[in-house]
């Protein structure tokens, strides 16, 4: 592309993508496909690649990118970053409404009501509308700079939008973890040997001080924007609620809920509305902040000490509270890992009795320093599992009780395995009973081997009446018809069915039948892989640990994880009995090509295709000895197109090269279906 058209095309990718950003990550009203999105970002992407000069530093493709950073540099606010004074009570927030009447000798006062977010309070300044430095709060005096991280979240604009921009203006804001995400965001990390984080606050401000902004971009983390710290060169509206319009319609991320309000009764009413509603929100909140809403009474009112007068926090009641640690128990998962459970003096937290507590992993209670007896705090944070916090080592009397977790299965008693770099430990064995109900509740389920009828709840009778001690034994099922038929609620025609859809499971292809066994780190992806390249269970079964590395996304995790499952000599007895049941263990070897019918063909996929992935098909032009490329040139062969086709589409009319749907190409390497 010549430079000046990658120069206009470049900028109003931009412009769309940034458009689209908008829609989706601060409005949450997204227009277009996530594919149709990629394809825009991808777009741009090849276009920088080819002109690096036309990259922009608030280009969407920018968020991410820098090397590590050394540490991190201070940074001086050049207005103070102020905390609130709180108020517990109705009584306490009147003595401060009837403060500020005072001071002001008046009471037709309006208030912003805000919710009171949990997460860390960041300064982001730009220039001329270009988003340049972003710091925490720090001391309120002195902050970290923290640009780069902040730059990965999708939220916060590189570059405001339209309006009155103003040459300088300084917004504020918190930065929190989304509750929604912060669970398997710990479990992942707890699997990886790595220690969890508390709570959503502690792993936002975790977040945020990663070195490599690469770490912060993996995480979801997010913004609500409530404050203007300064502005200079534009004219802003004189009080705080059209302060936050105005941020809004530069691009910012305000939250929904605040609310304009005329009398101490209506703020109270907003504050008992949000203590009854907050544990449903997807961030932590911990009370409501009330602001006075015109700016010429916030001055007047001003500054004692570090907290302003004319703002508090209503502040909810804690979602801490101290008990004692009675026992650990643990339980066993569906791929064997045995999970400690803290098993607690039953006490309310936030509104609810908690009497469990997750503590992940061995390597938790050695860090923590957990003892069976222990005083300890513990958090609940929306639907998130409860936490244990700290331990309350002042209190200790010295009969706690060090925890060691158990050697063997707590359900079968077999040894139990530590994978070298999880901190979890294992029981490998394919009978343990405790495992059984959960992965037989998992072999039978859609993504595996899809049996109609069958539940968790019905896996666990089978296995209770013993006819069920492996995922085998279902197939041995339909021997006991007539005694099916008599167990409560099964009638004769509910049980016809099952047996029927257990009989017709046989036939999945091999990957479901991967999927099913419960190979730890094996789902649907990686098991069509290994399908793929060894079609038959038996080849599988005697792969080696460097075999099986060697295929390409299979890394030496899933490789170890692969070779341990069938060394063991009860999984390779219920394979055994899965193949005498008649369940098929192989998939229809694909002839191997001794021709490459694609050789020598250039090929471009673009678009959303039905299906197949795009990364199939351009997996199967290789394998067919074709080339992919990412861009459109006047070398290219063919461009497959599917849905929502873009820019790629344009150039490959442009440049008449053969366009071919999803069907066509299937037809052209001889598989139309
Ligand atoms: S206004 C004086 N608004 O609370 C103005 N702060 O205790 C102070 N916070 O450091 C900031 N939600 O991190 C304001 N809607 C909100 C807030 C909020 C949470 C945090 C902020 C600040 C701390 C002060």
């Amino acid at each position: 592309m010549a430079t000046e058209q990658a120069s206009r095309r470049a900028s109003e990718l931009r412009d769309e993508i940034n458009q689209h950003n908008y829609l989706y990550h601060v409005l949450d009203q997204p227009e277009i496909s996530d594919a149709r999105y990629d394809t825009l970002v991808k777009e741009l992407v090849e276009i920088e690649e080819e002109h690096p000069e036309l990259i922009t530093p608030d280009s969407p493709t920018q968020r991410v990118g820098a090397e590590p950073a050394e540490g991190f540099e201070e940074v001086r606010h050049p207005r103070p970053m102020y905390s609130l004074g709180n108020a517990f009570d109705d009584d306490e927030f009147m003595a401060w409404y009837r403060r500020i009447t005072g001071v002001l000798e008046r009471e037709d006062i309006d208030f912003v009501c805000e919710l009171k977010y949990d997460g860390l309070a960041v300064a982001l300044r730009y220039e001329n509308g270009v988003f340049v430095e972003g710091s925490t709060r720090g001391n309120g005096m002195v902050g970290e700079n923290v640009t780069l991280n902040l730059r990965t979240i999708k939220s916060i604009p590189l570059r405001v939008r339209n309006g009155n921009v103003p040459a300088t203006m300084e917004v504020r804001g918190e930065v929190y973890f989304p509750k929604s995400k912060f669970q398997l965001f710990n479990e992942e990390r707890v699997a990886r040997g790595e220690a969890p984080y508390a709570n959503p606050r502690n792993t936002a401000a975790g977040s945020l001080r990663q070195l490599d902004p690469r770490s912060t971009a993996e995480r979801p983390l997010d913004i609500f924007v409530y404050g203007l710290g300064y502005v200079e060169g534009a004219e802003f509206p004189d009080n705080h609620w059209e302060t936050l319009e105005t941020l809004k319609e530069l691009g910012f991320k305000v939250n929904v809920n605040n609310s304009l309000l005329r009398s101490p009764q209506e703020v109270l009413d907003f504050c008992r509305v949000w203590l009854e509603k907050h544990e449903e929100l997807d961030y932590a909140c911990d009370g409501v902040v009330v602001k006075v809403n015109r700016l010429d009474y916030q001055d007047h009112l001003g500054v004692v000490g570090r907290e302003p007068r004319w703002a508090i926090a209503y502040k909810f009641p804690a979602t801490q509270s101290v008990t004692r640690l009675l026992d650990i128990e643990v339980n066993v998962g569906r791929t064997g890992s045995i999970n400690p459970i803290a098993i607690l003096e039953p006490v309310v937290v936030g509104g609810a009795t908690v009497q469990h507590a997750t503590l992940h992993n061995e390597d938790y209670i050695k860090a923590k320093d957990l003892r069976i007896g222990d005083w300890v705090v513990i958090e609940r944070a929306g639907e998130v599992i409860p936490q244990i916090v700290s331990v309350i080592t002042s209190r200790r009397t010295g009969d706690e009780q060090v925890y060691e977790m158990p050697k063997s299965c707590p359900s079968c008693g077999q040894d139990v395995v530590r994978s070298e770099e999880e901190a979890a430990i294992y029981c490998v064995n394919a009978s343990c009973p405790a495992q059984l109900v959960r992965l037989v509740g998992h072999f039978v389920s859609k993504g595996a081997m899809d049996i109609d009828g069958l539940g968790e709840r019905l896996v666990q009778i089978f296995i209770e009446h013993g006819f069920v001690n492996d995922v085998a034994d279902l197939y041995t099922l339909k021997e006991r018809k007539q005694e099916l038929v008599e167990m409560d609620r099964m009638g004769e025609t509910s049980v016809s069915n099952l047996l029927e859809a257990i009989d017709g499971s046989k036939e999945r292809p091999l990957a479901r039948v991967l999927v099913g066994l419960g190979i730890q780190h094996i789902g649907s992806e990686v098991a069509e892989l290994l399908a793929r390249q060894f079609t038959t269970i038996d080849k599988l079964t005697g792969a080696t640990e460097e075999e099986l590395s060697a295929i390409p996304s299979i890394g030496p995790k899933i490789a170890q994880s692969v070779v341990a499952y069938f060394r063991n000599e009860s999984n390779l007895s219920v394979i055994e009995k899965l193949r005498a049941a008649g369940v098929r263990l192989e998939d229809e070897a694909r002839e191997v090509l001794a021709e490459r019918p694609l050789e020598g063909k250039r090929f471009v996929v673009t678009g959303r295709m039905e299906r197949f992935s795009r990364s199939q098909i351009e997996g199967r032009i290789k394998e067919l000895g074709g080339a992919v490329s990412g861009s459109v040139s006047g070398r290219t062969d063919y461009v497959v197109v599917g849905a929502d086709a873009g820019s790629k589409l344009a150039d490959a009319e442009r440049l008449e090269i053969a366009i071919l749907s999803e069907d066509e190409f299937l037809e052209l390497i001889g598989e139309a279906v």
